[in-house]
Formats: structure tokens, sequence, C-alpha cells
């Protein structure tokens, strides 16, 4: 039997209730798959924060940085002032545990949940491979004159060749074995006879951001243009590609893009999906301790209520599996999911899914 150390931060509001409902559906996935999973709990969040004014301390990113995998519920408080949370935990984490990747799968499971007329699961089947390490989010910058009538704030985009460049490499990668192999639906005949596979969209702004983007393109075709043949290289702008994901959803495979941009899209490919409720993210180290999340935040008005959707948290976990190479458990959970939310979800949205969070969770693990 396989056997794999677990650490979980249940976090703030409605998090701890989600990732209880991953854990059971983990639970029967390792039953039926033999898997182990020991899981080892860390009190970390707003509430703790408040008692002891420390968000994390060193010892516990040491300890963290040891497993393979940590499952993450949901980090942000209402009584906590914005940025300390979110940069004294989660971000911390993604810098010092080197999560250089945040990865977004972007998948319609039942129309019925797509606010987008007409479209349907075949045509929402994208990935988002964002940058999670460099750009606007290394907190590189400052004040000058601050408080006075000629202050100035600057926020400054941080894009080493080696970041960009290990991200491109990813976003090559999984574009390259997404579907086993297979390629992708939405290429060109010419494409297919060249022997193109899949599709890779750079998501980025070369018409303003001359400097920051340029490097990332030249890096884009020069990485794939050697390395990745198989791969067709597409570009699009920030702004058009958010026009897109509305209007032609269908046109993308695999999106890779910077931080900034990579934060404003996936929130929008999550409402595409059908909203918060489904929609789960990996923050990953390709050789180190990788973390998934629900990507919908901790939720402060449905705390404790037992009406949040577990299913982005149980994504969240099968994402993990599938990271520790159980792909076939990891897969597993997925087809339960997309049989649940066709065959029994009245709605993906907190209160109204016809089902209490803790329902939703039996309804997946019995599926297994
Ligand atoms: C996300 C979140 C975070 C981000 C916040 C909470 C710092 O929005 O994971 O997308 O901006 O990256
Ligand atoms: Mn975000």
């Amino acid at each position: 039997m396989k056997s794999y150390n677990i650490a979980v931060i249940g976090g703030d509001g409605t998090g701890p209730e989600v990732v209880a409902e991953a854990i059971k559906v983990l639970g029967a996935a390792g039953q039926k798959f033999n898997l182990k999973l020991n899981y080892t709990h860390y009190d970390l969040g707003g509430a703790r924060y408040m008692r002891t004014k420390e968000a994390l301390p060193d010892s516990v990113v040491e300890e963290l940085r040891k497993f393979p995998a940590i499952l993450l519920g949901a980090i942000g408080h209402p009584e906590v002032k914005p940025g300390i949370l979110e940069k004294g935990i989660l971000l911390r984490l993604r810098f010092e545990l080197e999560q250089y990747i945040n990865l977004r799968p972007v998948r319609l499971y039942d129309e019925r949940f797509c606010p987008l007329k007409d479209k349907k699961p075949e045509d929402i089947d994208f990935v988002v491979v964002r940058e999670n390490n460099e750009g606007l989010y290394t907190g590189s910058g400052g004040f000058v004159f601050k408080g006075t009538p000629h202050e100035v704030a600057i926020q400054e985009s941080i894009n080493t060749r080696r970041g960009v460049e290990r991200c491109l490499r990813y976003a090559f990668e999984y574009a390259r074995t997404r579907r086993g192999g297979k390629p992708w639906k939405g290429l060109k005949t010419e494409d297919v006879a060249a022997g193109k596979k899949a599709q890779l969209t750079l998501c980025g702004k070369t018409n303003v951001l001359t400097y920051a983007f340029d490097l990332w393109e030249r890096a884009f075709h020069e990485v794939g243009g050697k390395d990745y043949p198989d791969i067709k290289r597409d570009y699009a702008h920030v702004d058009a590609t958010t026009m897109w994901f509305v209007k032609n959803p269908e046109w993308f495979d695999v999106i890779v893009t910077d931080n900034m941009f990579g934060d404003i899209i996936t929130d929008l490919g999550a409402m595409v999906q059908g909203g918060m409720g489904i929609a789960a993210g990996g923050n990953i180290n390709p050789q180190g301790a990788s973390m998934f999340e629900p990507i919908g935040g901790s939720a402060p008005k449905y705390t404790g209520l037992g009406v949040i959707n577990p299913l982005a948290a149980i994504c969240a976990g099968s994402m993990m599996l599938d990271f520790l190479g159980e792909r076939e458990a990891a897969q597993a959970i997925e087809n339960s999911v997309i049989k649940v939310t066709r065959e029994k979800m009245k709605s993906l949205a907190a209160g109204k899914m016809g089902y209490t969070t803790s329902q939703v969770g039996d309804l997946v693990a019995a599926t297994l």
C-alpha cells in the first residue's frame, strides 16, 4: 500500500468545512485504490493570527517544506486587515516553497451551470498555467513621501528569464501530456498534418508592457521552437483573452501567463466553469511541497452553516492525488464529481445546492 504524508491547513471561514469533505472523499479513494493518506493538521489563519500576532512561524514553514503536498481550505479573515494573512501565509508559502506554478483547470461539468449561452462541456475545457512566484506579486517597490501631497507609489513587475522559462517549460510539458498525447480537437487540419498535438497560448500585453512581455514572448518562442515543436504556439493579449473566455472559450487549450494576469483571468475562468463552488487550483513546485486549494476564499457569511459547496475542495484533492502520481485515483474523484454535478446538484452556489456541505461530500464518496 502506498502511503503519503499530507499537511492540512483548514484555515479561515468555510475552509475547514470544505477540507473535511475533501478528506472524506480522499478516504474513499484511498480505500478503493489502496492508498494511505496520513494527515497532519496545522492551525494557521486569522484566528491564530489574532491570538498570537504571528501569521506563519518560520518553524512551520520548515515543517511544511517536508511534505509532498499540502491541502489548504482558505485564508482570509474579516477582522484582519487585508494583505496581512494573504501575504503572511498564502504568498509566503508560494514563494518560500518555490511553488512557481499556479495551475487552474477550467472545465465545465454541466451546461446547466454555465453563465454563457449555448456553451457545452466540450467548449469549456482549458487550463491556465499562471506564474506564481514573480511579476507584480514579489512586493518589489515602495513609497516615497508617503502620506504627503507628493507621495509616490511604485509597484514593480519582476520577470526573470529563469522564472519565466521554468514556467513556460512547465506549460509546454503540461500541454504535451494533458490528453495522454491525443491531439487537441481545436487544432486545424494543417496543424495536425504538421504533427502538432496541442496548443499553448501565451497571454500577455506585448503592445504596452514592452519589457516584461518582450522577455516572455522571446522565451516562449525560443523554448517552444527548440524543445516543443509538437505544440502549436499562439498569442493573445490579456484584454482579448477575457473577451474570448466569454465569447469563444473553445479556442483555448492551455494558456500560460504572468502572476497578475493569471490571477485575474482565472477568476473569470472560475465563473465560466460554474462558479467558485467548483473551481480548484494547485500551487505547484514540481520538485517539492505543493499546495492545493479551492479558489473561492473563506466566505465568512456562510461559515458554520453547512451550506458551502465542497466540490472545489474535493477537486483540489483530486489535483493533489494527480500531482502525487496517483492518476487513476485522481481521475476517479473527478469522474465522481462530474456525475454528482450532473445528476444531483441543483446549483453550485452556496445554500442552493439542494444538499448540505456534508451531504455533497457523502454523494461524491458514495459515487466513488
Ligand atoms: C488567488 C488569490 C490570491 C492571489 C490572494 C488571496 C492573495 O486571489 O489565489 O488567486 O491574488 O493570488
Ligand atoms: Mn485570485
